[in-house]
């Protein structure tokens, strides 16, 4: 029988090494889009998605990570005595119930299925969500969410992994589906290919960070050999429950940035900087400014 998917894993112990020097001291997912940090928009997509139990993995130097989700005590009695209502407001709702967050450590990164498999102990016997916070989705309704209404509906018990469609010579920085005839949202797959050169990809649907998982994965994950880059790779395990308990593609609704790169983490900043009522249009008016003087310029 389906149990409702209420844990999810946040891998954020990776290094990073896109945004050196920032992330020598500061972890990727702090950074901010205008004004929240990232894990702040995942924690967020989670909650939305009916999820109560939420597992860090992190490393060493992270523990900004666990502050920011702590109560400021200080800060909060200074707003208070401002009158600062709003800001307050906006503080609490980042402070998150005690013992709703977990923490546990991968020592050394080998790999985002090593990190996942480090959470197995806190999943146990039930599925999990995979969230990786440096891929934002802007959405009406959150991806997650989505996820977890098509997963339950179906009564599923296997794996089912965001999928968006990529630029054909794209296809090699991806995990790409080779996938059934169906066109509706899930789509069953048949194949899963690790970063594949255009003219071997299967097609150009593309596996993102957000995965809904059964608990037999993290057996799977403790078989597995390192893959590429000699990590152990998550997608390396679900492949394995093609033949097993069955694997889905969910076509999700929304925009995917990959902020895990430079050109996705700006693109995104100016997404969410121009869907922000409260720059009152200053920061549109300035983006119209510099390509009036761009295009004067060609
Ligand atoms: P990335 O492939 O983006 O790696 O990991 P990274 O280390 O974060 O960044 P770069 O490539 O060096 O710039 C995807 C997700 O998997 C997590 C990362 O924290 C990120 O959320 N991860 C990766 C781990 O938790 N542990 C690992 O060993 C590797």
């Amino acid at each position: 029988m389906q149990r409702k998917v209420t844990k999810a894993i946040f891998p954020v112990a990776g290094l990073g090494t896109r945004f050196l020097p920032a992330t020598k001291s500061i972890p990727k997912e702090i950074m901010t889009l205008v004004d929240r940090p990232l894990i702040q928009y995942a924690i967020d997509e989670a909650r939305a998605a009916g999820i109560t139990d939420f597992i860090f993995v992190t490393s060493r130097g992270k523990s900004a990570l666990e502050d920011y989700f702590d109560s400021a005590p200080e800060l909060e009695a200074t707003l208070k005595e401002k009158g600062k209502d709003g800001l307050l407001r906006m503080l609490n709702e980042t402070t998150m119930p005690s013992g709703a967050i977990a923490y546990v450590r991968q020592q050394q990164p080998r790999g985002l299925g090593h990190a996942v498999w480090c959470g197995r102990r806190l999943v146990g016997d039930e599925p999990f969500a995979v969230i990786l916070p440096d891929d934002v989705i802007a959405s009406e309704k959150p991806c997650l969410q989505q996820m977890v209404e098509a997963y339950e509906a179906a009564g599923s018990t296997g794996c089912m992994v965001a999928a968006m469609e990529v630029p054909h010579d794209k296809t090699s920085a991806y995990g790409i589906l080779d996938v059934g005839d169906d066109a509706g949202p899930v789509v069953g797959v048949r194949k899963m290919v690790e970063k594949p050169r255009p003219e071997d990809a299967p097609s150009n649907l593309a596996v993102i960070g957000r995965y809904i998982l059964p608990p037999s994965v993290m057996d799977t994950l403790n078989e597995v050999d390192p893959g590429a880059g000699g990590e152990i790779q998550l997608t390396d395990a679900i492949a394995r429950e093609i033949d097993g308990s069955g694997v889905w593609g969910y076509r999700f609704n929304g925009q995917r940035f990959d902020c895990g790169s430079k050109a996705g983490f700006l693109q995104a900043t100016v997404a969410f900087g121009l869907a922000r009522d409260d720059l009152n249009g200053e920061f549109a008016d300035y983006l119209s400014e510099l390509s009036a003087v761009r295009d004067a310029a060609q």
